[in-house]
């Protein structure tokens, strides 16, 4: 009897491009693709569930990405900026609540100098010595990242978006470009960081061929985490009458990453509970096994609006870490208080 796609998948942790593009582009072998990525992750991760404490910071951006809500061309974004002492204080609530992990993401704000950020992230770990630090503020010199690490951040993450080369000119402002983009990645974990890369699914322009090269620059990059999502329109972006991405792509993509990357950490996004109420139970049943719940205080959330309709915009630090434990765990998961480091064989 010949192998399944799914079980070749599995077995080799790699298909040929035609093949890979047979298995994204129809559902017919979904159960089974996920089946065989729950049980990847669950002989590396068990049951267990990493959390990392989101705190979205600033959503003030000198970038103009057509696709995102805080794009400096949208005049009619509440722009913010947390101070030190709220970022702080976000952070030991986490702390409380179990977290071990911080993020901290915000837009591309000059007011967010290299060494107001580095002086920001040494304090954090001289609170919080028990937990990692992870920034996700975009490109910045590599020197800049060097000051991150130095003062203790050991985690980044920067989606690469789309690893086309004219997919990424149609979805970004002239003057951004995939060799930078791809050089920041590289830098980084040069440098020594846990890198995670990512793009979203269902991006207006995005083919299968853009995604085969999505999986061969992930192939090439070999980052610690994956972060991917459907993308939703945002109605101020020149993409506001574009489609959603598709829940069924997104976890079918899911489950090919933890066949094609068996020890990965693979977040199921905020984005994936937007466009279903039980979209991130999916995915972790389609192989992720992270969550990257909001720790921003509850008068900015709304603010941080990326994309429409987002959840979670409402509920406490507190409550979303309740109600996360109750989903996580009626899905036949767990979550653990941990870093959650990548556990790659050794
Ligand atoms: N829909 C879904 N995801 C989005 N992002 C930005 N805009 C959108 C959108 N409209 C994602 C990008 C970015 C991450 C922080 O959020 O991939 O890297
Ligand atoms: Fe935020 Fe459920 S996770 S309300």
């Amino acid at each position: 009897m010949s192998l399944s796609l799914p079980e070749r998948l599995a077995r080799d942790r790699t298909l040929p491009d035609a093949e890979l593009k047979t298995l994204l582009a129809s559902g017919a072998h979904d159960a089974e693709l996920f089946a065989l990525a729950d049980a990847t992750r669950r002989r590396t991760y068990g049951d267990e569930v990493f959390v990392r404490g989101l705190v979205e910071f600033t959503n003030f951006c000198r970038n103009d990405c057509l696709y995102c809500g805080i794009r400096k061309s949208n005049a009619r974004a509440e722009r913010y900026r947390l101070t030190e002492e709220e970022i702080l204080s976000c952070c030991a609530t986490g702390r409380a609540l179990g977290f071990r992990t911080f993020v901290l993401q915000g837009g591309e704000d000059a007011a967010w100098s290299d060494a107001r950020l580095a002086d920001l992230v040494k304090e954090i770990c001289a609170r919080h010595p028990d937990c990692r630090m992870t920034l996700s503020v975009g490109e910045r010199p590599r020197a800049a990242y060097e000051a991150f690490f130095a003062a203790g951040a050991r985690r980044y993450l920067l989606r690469h978006e789309t690893a086309n080369e004219a997919h990424y000119a149609f979805l970004h402002p002239a003057g951004l470009s995939l060799a930078n983009r791809m050089k920041c990645l590289f830098d980084l974990k040069d440098i020594g960081y846990q890198v995670g890369a990512g793009f979203m699914v269902g991006s207006p322009g995005q083919t299968l061929d853009c995604l085969v090269d999505d999986l061969r620059f992930l192939q090439k990059l070999d980052p610690d985490m994956v972060g991917i999502g459907p993308f939703i329109h945002h109605a101020e972006t020149p993409f506001a009458r574009e489609p959603n991405g598709s829940l069924d792509l997104t976890l079918r993509l899911l489950a090919v990453l933890r066949l094609m990357f068996p020890h990965v950490l693979l977040p199921a996004t905020t984005a994936l509970g937007t466009i279903h109420p039980q979209g991130r139970e999916m995915g972790l049943k389609a192989g992720a096994n992270v969550l990257m719940p909001n720790l921003s205080p509850v008068r900015v959330r709304k603010a941080y609006s990326l994309y429409d309709s987002k959840i979670c915009t409402g509920e406490e630090a507190a409550e979303c870490a309740g109600c996360l434990a109750r989903r996580v765990a009626a899905a036949g998961y767990r979550i653990v208080s941990d870093p959650g480091d990548v556990r790659r064989p050794s």
